[in-house]
Parts: structure tokens; C-alpha cells; sequence
């Protein structure tokens, strides 16, 4: 059944861990087309997405095996196809991420563009724009981007926005140009460092990552490696929002609480401690929240992903908070399914504001996405009788055996 059911919950008491970031994973999964021979990745996560990464993978001629250790090998032979198709980017935009690996390898590459999605448009005019600064060229016919080069060549590129994507594709670029690029204006985000830490590793010449400007040498050659995904922030942040709304002494292990300051410091506004612990990350609540205002802004800021979870907490906090989209700008879908559960939230433009109730109230409600669907579950358990939560695979798409992460903090949570 592709649904989840919840019922009222807490206090939540246990320790959960968090699984590999699926935003790194995918990258680090598409890194590997940068290099023949057998790549070994730790911690990569068990979720849909991975299997359609490694699908793409596959339908260009790498091999990609789980073993039981966990691990996930990829094996990338000297030939390999360089188109992706429709049917594989449709269901997961992350795709677009093999452009940058295939033309700085192959010198071409064929990729469906992406269409819109449940966040409203997304283009992809950046990462054209900074990999044309290296020396390609793109043609769009019959729904495909098809890019050439005869050999990519450092630049200087400065983004308009610090986009994720973007910044990821340059960089996978960029490692087997001629010459120095630099990039300005670059995302933030851990997965850019770790990407940038799997790529030095591979043999690459990066300084900067993490940091706005990230410069790279381009090396003739990269190698495959073993490499551990850093864990995922997002998973944990969704523990935290369901601690909050259900009190309790939770551990979150594998949390990283480096990768979480501004969120750490608005869950600790709103009344919910935390504090490093050896295993991960110690987070504690009583009572109810209070009500804060939040933005979401590119890394260090809050990140969009969070919102649903943070708009979930608000929704049952003490008093009014406004939250304001400045990343994707359709992204208040699920706002019509918490309030069908008795949330109190109006939609102007790119700000929610919230006005907090004590108690929801279960409905059966649609998951639009990846975190709104997780975020409709903990609502879930802050809600008087039953929700049921459909369209569960969305929620697959990210998290790794949610109800039962969950289930094992004492909510009552079944798929
Ligand atoms: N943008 C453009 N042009 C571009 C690229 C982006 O206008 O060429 C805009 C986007 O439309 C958006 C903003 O720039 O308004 C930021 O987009 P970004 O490129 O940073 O996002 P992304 O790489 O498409 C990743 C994550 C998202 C996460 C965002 C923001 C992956 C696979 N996805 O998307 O995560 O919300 O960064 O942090 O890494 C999720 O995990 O569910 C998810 C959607």
C-alpha cells in the first residue's frame, strides 16, 4: 500500500540514525563517469533516487552493484553511452548532473531537459551558461540539450545564483580542463565539499569548496576511489521536527551539527535544545514551540528542504511566524494539505504566515514531494486521529525506511 499511517505520538525517546545524503550521493554516483575502473562508495542510501542514478548509469554501460557490506561499487569502462534519456530524467532532474562528467570525458553528451516540477519552473540556463565558459556548445532539438567541446579549457565563471546544480556540473567539468577555472558565487552546500573531497581523492585540483569561490587546476587524468557519503542533513532535521512536535530525548547519530548551524540555532528560537553528542547530535523538547520567523536562503542559510518540516512545527507552535521562499518559488503545494488538517497558514506570494494551534486534526492528505510527504507524517503525529498520508513513493524517493526510523523513536507510524 503506497501510503503511510500515522497516528498521535510521544514523547519520542531513542536514538535514530541518519542514512548517506542523497544530494551527495547522486553526485558522487555521477562523478564516477569522470574515471575508468571500479568506484567504492560508503553510505550511500537506500532510496528510489539512488536506484534511478544508478539506472541512468547503467543505460550508458557502467555496471553498479550493492554488496552486502552496504557499499555500492560502480564500474565505469573505458567506453561508455552519452545520452540520458527522457524516461530516466523525468522521473529524477538530478540527471541533468552527468552533463558536466560527459563533456569534460567524451566531448559530447546528449541529455533530456527537464520539465517542470511540483517547486514550479527550475531551468537549467546556469549550468549551460558556465560550461559554455569552458568551451561547449549546446543545441536543444526534440526535447534534448546536446552539448560538444573539443576540449573544455578553465575560465573564470561567476554565477548569478550560488545554484547547487550548477556549481556541480562546472566542477565535474572543470577537474579535467586545461588551465585554472575559478568559480565565483559557488553553492555552499556539505555536498559541494564532499563532492570537491571525492573528486581530490579521484586525483583532482580543487581549493575553496564549501567556500563562494572555489578554484580548480585541471588535471589530465582521474582515478577511482573508495569514499564515504557524508550524512544527511535533511534526514536529520526530519527527526528533529518530529521531536519537536512530539517532545521527548532523542540522538539523532551520524547528525552532523556543523552541517546544521542556522537550523540548530531557529529549532533552538523555537524552544528545542540540542547538543553535540559523540554518536551525533542529543536533542531535547518540552511543552510546546514558540513561533518564529524563518527565510530560506542558499547554504549556510536554511535551506528550502527544510521548510515543510519547519512549516509543520509552526503549525502547532505558540504564536504567528511568517516563513519566506527565497529559493524555489512554487514551493507552498503541501500548505493546502496542512491546512486541510486544521493548520492555520496563508499563502502571500513567497511567505506563509503561520498561526499556530494547539492539536491537528488526521486527514488523508497527498504527498506532493520528497520532504513535504515526510513533513505531512510528523503532522501526523501532532494530529487527533488518523492521517493517512498517500502517495508514499515520493517519500521513498529520499528516505531510506522512514516508518520504521521513526516507529523505532515510539511513533506510531506504519507503511
Ligand atoms: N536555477 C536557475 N537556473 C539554473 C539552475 C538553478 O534559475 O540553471 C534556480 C532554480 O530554479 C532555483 C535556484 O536557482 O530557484 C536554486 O536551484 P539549485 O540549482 O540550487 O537547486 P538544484 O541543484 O536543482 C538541489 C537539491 C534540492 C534543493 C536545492 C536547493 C539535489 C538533487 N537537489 O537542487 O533538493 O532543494 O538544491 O538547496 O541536490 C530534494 O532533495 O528534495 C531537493 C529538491
Amino acid at each position: 500500500m503506497d501510503r503511510f499511517v500515522v497516528h498521535p505520538s510521544g514523547p519520542l525517546e531513542g536514538t535514530v540514525a541518519v542514512a548517506g545524503a542523497k544530494n551527495s550521493a547522486l553526485k558522487l554516483m555521477a562523478a564516477s563517469l569522470l574515471a575508468e575502473g571500479t568506484h567504492v562508495l560508503h553510505n550511500v542510501p537506500r532510496i528510489a533516487d539512488v536506484d534511478l542514478m544508478a539506472d541512468l548509469l547503467r543505460s550508458m554501460g557502467l555496471a553498479v552493484e550493492r554488496h552486502l557490506t552496504g557499499a555500492l561499487s560502480i564500474d565505469r569502462p573505458d567506453e561508455v553511452g552519452t545520452e540520458a534519456p527522457w524516461e530516466l530524467v523525468e522521473k529524477m532532474r538530478a540527471s541533468i548532473v552527468v552533463l558536466g562528467p560527459l563533456l569534460a570525458r567524451h566531448g559530447e553528451a546528449r541529455v533530456a531537459l527537464p520539465g517542470g516540477d511540483d517547486f514550479g519552473h527550475r531551468p537549467i540556463d546556469m549550468h549551460l551558461a558556465s560550461l559554455e565558459a569552458l568551451g561547449a556548445s549546446f543545441t536543444t532539438a526534440h526535447g534534448f540539450v546536446e552539448g560538444r567541446t573539443d576540449g573544455l579549457v578553465g575560465a573564470r565563471i561567476l554565477l548569478e545564483f550560488p545554484s547547487v546544480g550548477a556549481t556541480e556540473n562546472v566542477l565535474m567539468a572543470a577537474v579535467l580542463a586545461k588551465g585554472e577555472t575559478v568559480i565565483e558565487n559557488a553553492a555552499r552546500e556539505p555536498e559541494i565539499a564532499d563532492l570537491a573531497a571525492y573528486l581530490n581523492r579521484m586525483g583532482a585540483k580543487v581549493f575553496g569548496a564549501g567556500s563562494s569561490t572555489i578554484v580548480v587546476e585541471g588535471v589530465e587524468e582521474l582515478v577511482p576511489v573508495e569514499h564515504t557519503v557524508v550524512p544527511d542533513r535533511i534526514e536529520a532535521a526530519t527527526f528533529l521536527a518530529a521531536l519537536g512536535v512530539c517532545g521527548g530525548e532523542i540522538v539523532v547519530q551520524g547528525a552532523r551539527g556543523d552541517h546544521m548551524h542556522m537550523l540548530v540555532q531557529k529549532l533552538g528560537d523555537m524552544g528545542l535544545r540540542t547538543s553535540p553528542h559523540p554518536d551525533g547530535l542529543w536533542a531535547m523538547a518540552r511543552g510546546r514551540l514558540r513561533a518564529t520567523d524563518i527565510a530560506t536562503l542558499p547554504y549556510p542559510g536554511i535551506a528550502t528542504d527544510y521548510k515543510p518540516l519547519l512549516l509543520t512545527m509552526l503549525s502547532v507552535a505558540e504564536g504567528v511566524g511568517i516563513v519566506t521562499e527565497n529559493v524555489f518559488s512554487g514551493r507552498f503545494r503541501y500548505v493546502q494539505e496542512l491546512n486541510r488538517m486544521g493548520a492555520q497558514i496563508r499563502v502571500e506570494d513567497h511567505h506563509a504566515i503561520v498561526r499556530g494551534v494547539a492539536r491537528l486534526s488526521g486527514a488523508p492528505v497527498r504527498a506532493p514531494d520528497i520532504r513535504a510527504g515526510a513533513a505531512l507524517v510528523v503532522a501526523g503525529l501532532v494530529a487527533d486521529g488518523e492521517t493517512v498520508v498517500l502517495d508514499a513513493h515520493h517519500v521513498d524517493r529520499g528516505y531510506e525506511r522512514f516508518d520504521d526510523k521513526l516507529r523505532g523513536l515510539g511513533a506510531d507510524v506504519t507503511r
